[in-house]
């Protein structure tokens, strides 16, 4: 298979209700939970403005109107920290609202990611296009979604972000059934949603990341409810892979699911401690809790 166009296009599906961070996300997106200082759905449109996406399409739903407002000018705010002198945050605020061009649509019914994606059709057209889940974030591998886009650019075929995970976890992702395997680059011969641990065909689960040819709406139509009862992205790769070749890129480390509790306290104490203005004051913090608790 032959090159292919470069990918300007890409999906932040951000429409689910958040319910495993509750009461937190009770009347706020899961997303504009500040990682540090920045709500998470900001790294992720960062992260693909970096790779070169200059179209972004958010998907949201009820309740989520404050991504969009984070987006966008607020002439209030601007004014005032002009005023006051603050330069500083004025150019951070201004920098929000200048981050790409960014459009939003509305999810009507929660039905599910295959779903929420689907949405995307009209927008995305015939075109390969790039799905970022704004609940994940990706810090430590920044490449990754640059090279599943080289990838897509030399096979002219779907990527798939792919990471090995214990048992006990296999049973919250998509899991992939390997063809060959060639350093980091995979050929998927199946894919299922959120097996049982003796059922899945291998410990490889699919993170946020994806690019796709636009053949993936085509499949997206053809899904019934899955897994959970809801229309599954899963189902649509794994109907896709009737007719087209998918590849899976694995990677290691950076990728934190904001939505868990957990991976969220992660991804705090990680990127505070790569800032240059908290990290020195935090890490001897942090080393000093660590002696006060008998941990060290
Ligand atoms: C979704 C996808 C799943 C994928 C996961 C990655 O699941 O359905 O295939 O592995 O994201 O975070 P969710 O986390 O929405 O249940």
């Amino acid at each position: 298979m032959s090159g292919t166009d470069r990918v300007r296009k890409a999906v932040i599906p951000a429409a689910g209700l958040g319910t495993r961070f509750l009461p937190a996300t009770k009347s706020q997106p899961k997303e504009m939970l500040p990682v540090v200082d920045k709500p998470s759905i900001q790294y992720v449109v960062e992260e693909a403005v970096r790779a070169g996406l200059t179209d972004i399409l958010v998907i949201t739903g009820r309740g989520k109107r404050a991504i969009e407002d984070h987006f966008d000018r607020n002439f209030e705010l601007e004014f005032y920290l002009e005023q006051k002198g603050k330069h500083d945050l004025l150019k951070e605020v201004q920098e929000t609202s200048d981050l790409g061009n960014i459009h939003f649509i509305r999810q009507r019914d929660p039905l599910g990611l295959g779903h929420a994606v689907s949405a995307a059709r009209e927008h995305v057209g015939d075109e390969p296009f790039a799905v970022l889940l704004g609940d994940d974030i990706m810090v430590d591998d920044s490449q990754l979604l640059i090279s599943m886009l080289d990838l897509h650019q030399r096979y002219g075929r779907s990527v798939l972000a792919l990471k090995e995970v214990g048992p006990d976890r296999i049973s919250s992702y998509g899991c992939v059934e390997p063809e060959a395997v060639d350093g980091e680059l995979v050929t998927v011969r199946s894919i299922v949603e959120k097996p049982q641990r003796e059922e899945a065909p291998s410990n490889l689960a699919v993170m946020g990341r994806y690019v796709f040819t636009p053949e993936i709406f085509d499949a997206l139509d053809r899904i019934k409810p899955g897994a959970g009862g809801e229309l599954q992205l899963t189902d649509a790769i794994q109907l896709l892979l009737d007719s087209q070749t998918v590849y899976g890129r694995t990677f290691e480390h950076g990728r934190f699911d904001i939505g868990q509790k957990l991976d969220f306290l992660y991804a705090n104490v990680e990127l505070a401690l790569d800032r240059p203005d908290l990290g020195p004051e935090f890490s001897a913090f942090l080393v000093d809790l660590m002696h006060r608790r008998g941990l060290i």
